[in-house]
């Protein structure tokens, strides 16, 4: 008999409760023992019929030698990061669905992890049941890893595919995936980019081996985009969808790492990633693009994967981790505005004949867009390919010369 302790029994902590419960049998075949949840850390009480397992103390968790593996489904920094290490001090096994705890603290538990000869695991933190940090760590071993990209937060990804699907408002959108049990505590971490922002951190830092803070990241979310963005990138066979990417420059061993809301082709794989579902693209040296793709958010989804974990553990209670990453150098991470890539622009102008001529001549060969009811007063084009931060010169210049205010500005990757 195994016995654990969860930490929190929210969507995550109850679906992991369930799990358990669920499939104790096949659980039982594939490890040979029973898992059991001796105690559930709570802060009120729940209408469930294992009450019994509640405490409100973590210290009856952690003086408790029976429980050899904690599992943290509480999310925040604080105090879930006080108890992870203390578990792990402790000699305790470790299990995480929660980003921002490795995002920020990763380098740090994985250290202690290693020297104390415990697992700190957690397949949860990126893609919700997707099996990505597994993969990424053990499949890909034999890989260089020089680009990952990513639809990375379910909520974002289900509001958009709403709102262009069934022409649901932002907020019914939002609604609808808090009460799905999709979207974080303080929903501002999904629309505003921060939750994608962790998991791509996690995933470079896992990718190349150095820590990557999610303050290193420029971030974008989704609050800006308008119906009028959607209507002009399906005029260029797009659609628009909240992507973290990062890149690896292998010479100069530096990063580049962004969160923000980009036109893809429909043809892209990523395209058609939507509703809750969430889709890694990984680009290896020897196996060239591989996708991962499942639903990125949810109680079953995720407990799924927090579950795996925890089987993982039972199996391999001594430290199965070569999982490790170390503190990056200065200037591992350089400025996103060094990428080469295209934006949409939209813009209200006093003459569009004229606007147009001038957006010509600044940034050479634009692509015009237009779209249904499209007001005489706005125009939309595409530029060409070029570093960002002459982009933002020209985008600067273009304004005060056309007269232009600018409505929309969505860069164009090439996914
Ligand atoms: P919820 O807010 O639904 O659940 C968190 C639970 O933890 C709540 O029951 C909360 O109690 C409890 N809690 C918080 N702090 C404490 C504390 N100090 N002591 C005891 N209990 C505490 O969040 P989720 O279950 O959705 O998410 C949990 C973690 O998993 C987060 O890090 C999240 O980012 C991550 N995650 C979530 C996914 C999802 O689809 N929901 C997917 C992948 C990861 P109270 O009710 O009192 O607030
Ligand atoms: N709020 C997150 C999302 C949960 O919507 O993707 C899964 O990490």
């Amino acid at each position: 008999m195994v016995k654990i302790a969860v930490l929190g029994h929210g969507v995550v902590g109850s679906g992991v409760m369930e799990v358990l419960k669920k499939n104790q049998k096949s659980i039982e075949r594939k490890t040979g023992q029973t898992i059991e949840a001796k105690y559930v850390l709570v802060r009120h009480d729940y209408d469930v019929d294992y009450k019994e397992k509640f405490v409100q103390d973590f210290d009856v968790i952690l003086q408790d030698p029976e429980v050899s593996i904690v599992v943290e489904v509480m999310g925040g920094v604080h105090p879930a990061y006080d108890y992870v290490k203390a578990s792990l001090l402790s000699g305790k096994n470790v299990v995480t669905s929660n980003k921002e705890l490795v995002a920020v603290k990763g380098n740090e538990l994985l250290k202690i992890a290693r020297e104390h000869n415990r697992n700190f695991l957690f397949e949860a933190s990126v893609g919700g049941g997707i099996p990505i940090i597994h993969p990424l760590h053990a499949c890909l071993a034999a890989n260089q890893i020089s680009e990952i990209a990513g639809i990375l937060n379910g909520t974002t990804n289900f509001i958009l595919t709403k709102m262009i699907k069934e022409q649901m408002s932002f907020e019914d959108a939002l609604a609808l995936a808090q009460r799905l049990g999709y979207a974080e505590k303080d929903p501002t971490a999904d629309v505003e980019g921060f939750d994608a922002c962790r998991k791509i951190c996690i995933l470079a830092s896992l990718a190349f081996g150095r820590h990557v803070y999610p303050q290193q990241v420029e971030v974008e979310g989704i609050t800006r985009i308008t119906p009028e963005d959607v209507a002009y990138a399906e005029d260029c066979d797009s659609v628009i969808k909240l992507i973290g990417w990062v890149k690896r420059n292998f010479e100069e061993n530096t990063i580049v790492i962004r969160v923000c809301p980009a036109l893809l082709s429909t043809d892209s794989q990523l395209a058609s990633v939507d509703d809750v579902f969430n889709g890694i693209l990984v680009r290896g040296d020897i196996t060239g693009d591989v996708m991962f793709y499942g639903k990125g958010a949810g109680k079953l989804p995720t407990a799924s994967a927090v579950v795996a974990d925890v089987i993982e553990e039972v199996k391999n209670p001594e430290n199965i981790a070569t999982m490790y990453w170390e503190d990056a150098p200065d200037h591992y991470v350089v400025d996103a505005k060094t990428a080469v890539l295209s934006y949409y622009v939209r813009a209200k102008v006093l003459d569009t004949k004229r606007a147009t001529e001038i957006a010509e001549k600044m940034f050479g060969e634009i692509t015009v867009l237009s779209r249904k009811g499209q007001p005489e007063d706005e125009i939309a084009f595409l530029t060409p390919e070029t570093v960002e931060r002459t982009l933002d010169d020209t985008l600067a210049k273009f304004q005060s010369i056309a007269d232009a205010k600018l409505l929309g500005l969505i860069r164009r990757l090439d996914y």
